[in-house]
């Protein structure tokens, strides 16, 4: 018996998992010209442990795909190549090791784009302004609406970003359609305005991500791919009128292809008598997936036991705890004082301050 729930071993279809405890993907702005570097070897493999399961930093499938300063892509030879090391020192230590794959759409400007050209996705209407955690603003150009002949093309880039994930050496690859990016923007009707067979009716706005799915389980296999959704969620304008009907027409559809997980954001915390509580709203899609279930989204030690206990979920990944607290699985298992993140380096370019610097226990007393 393990001591506490999240420290007890899972087996993720060929993955031997000896804990519950999962690194949530996090962008992290240091991949200088969207190439990996060494340093974050050092990173990932601190948070590395035997048997337990990290996702990387949303990784852009295309030149078309980024949005922000320095995150990796994996769609040239030189990124594929800077990925293998990190992904050898993953290894050394036991961890199973997953690529987020990314295209932002519509949240990008001009600036991000090859030539200056218009960002790219289901819709041509712009991303407001957006005020970001640090208080800078970020403004979006008005993005190009995808003609339908164009689309297949995208598909095609998670493709090949798939089998070069598996080629760098990951585990799998973990299809990104949540947080109101390219997939998400199809997916939901505030976003999606389209009159062809993309946009309208549920099944509709589902086929691109799932024209996705298909096309990364045919060439690396459903036993290798998992996707992260979050149908509550508002992000970057992104929100659907009917989430729940949302989310559970997705999971139905990725029962159907098969996929090793599925890995969902709750919705946002509410206060309830002066405390966060996180709302517990996956139930029905934990109920009607098949495969391993995973859960974000403001949880910690306590609730992440309970939800795993309850059988609420699978696995529980852990964001802001797990990008301040390297052996977070350690401290989990101590029940020690977790180390508090800083915002403030959460997205700045320095290869170790608010990085690789955050103590481990030994060191922290
Ligand atoms: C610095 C930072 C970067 C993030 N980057 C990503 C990302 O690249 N891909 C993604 O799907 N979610 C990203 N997220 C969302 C997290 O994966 C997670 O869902 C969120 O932080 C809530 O979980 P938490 O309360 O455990 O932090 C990011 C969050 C933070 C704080």
């Amino acid at each position: 018996m393990a001591a506490i729930p999240l420290l007890g071993s899972y087996k993720m279809g060929k993955f031997d998992l000896s804990h519950r405890i999962v690194l949530a993907p996090l962008t992290r702005s240091r991949s200088y010209g969207n190439v990996p570097q060494p340093h974050a070897a050092v990173y990932y493999s601190q948070r590395a442990t035997d048997g337990g399961l990290l996702i990387t930093e949303a990784t852009g499938v295309s030149d078309t795909a980024q949005g922000y300063p320095d995150t990796p892509g994996v769609w040239t030879r030189e990124q594929v190549e800077a990925w293998k090391p990190i992904v050898d020192a993953v290894h050394a230590k036991g961890g199973v090791f997953f690529c987020q794959l990314w295209h932002v759409g519509r949240v990008s400007n001009t600036g991000y784009q090859p030539n200056g050209q218009d960002p790219i996705s289901s819709t041509d209407k712009q991303v407001p302004t957006q005020v970001l955690h640090d208080g800078s603003i970020e403004e979006y150009s008005r993005p190009r609406r995808l003609r339908t002949e164009e689309i297949p093309r995208i598909v095609e880039d998670f493709r090949l970003a798939a089998r070069n994930a598996i080629e760098a050496g990951f585990d799998g690859v973990e299809i990104h359609g949540a947080n109101g990016y390219l997939i998400e923007q199809f997916m939901k009707d505030s976003a999606n305005d389209r009159t062809d067979e993309y946009g309208g009716s549920l099944e509709n706005r589902c086929r691109f991500a799932l024209e996705v799915v298909e096309a990364v389980v045919g060439e690396i296999g459903a036993d290798r791919v998992g996707m992260r959704l979050s149908p509550f969620l508002d992000y970057m304008d992104c929100w659907d009128s009917d989430p729940e009907a949302l989310a559970l027409y997705m999971v139905q559809a990725l029962n159907k292809h098969g996929i090793l997980y599925c890995h969902m954001i709750e919705p946002r915390m509410a206060v309830v008598n002066g405390r966060y509580h996180i709302p517990h709203r996956l139930l029905p899609m934990r109920k009607a997936f098949k495969g391993t279930f995973i859960v974000a989204g403001g949880y910690d030690r306590d609730e992440g036991n309970k939800v795993v206990d309850e059988g609420y979920t699978d696995l529980v990944a852990f964001g802001r705890l797990f990008l301040a607290n390297p052996d977070l699985p350690k401290r989990f298992e101590l029940n020690a004082a977790v180390n508090k993140y800083d915002r403030t380096t959460f997205y700045t370019s320095d290869p170790v301050v608010g990085y690789t610097d955050y103590p481990f226990m030994e060191n922290s007393v």
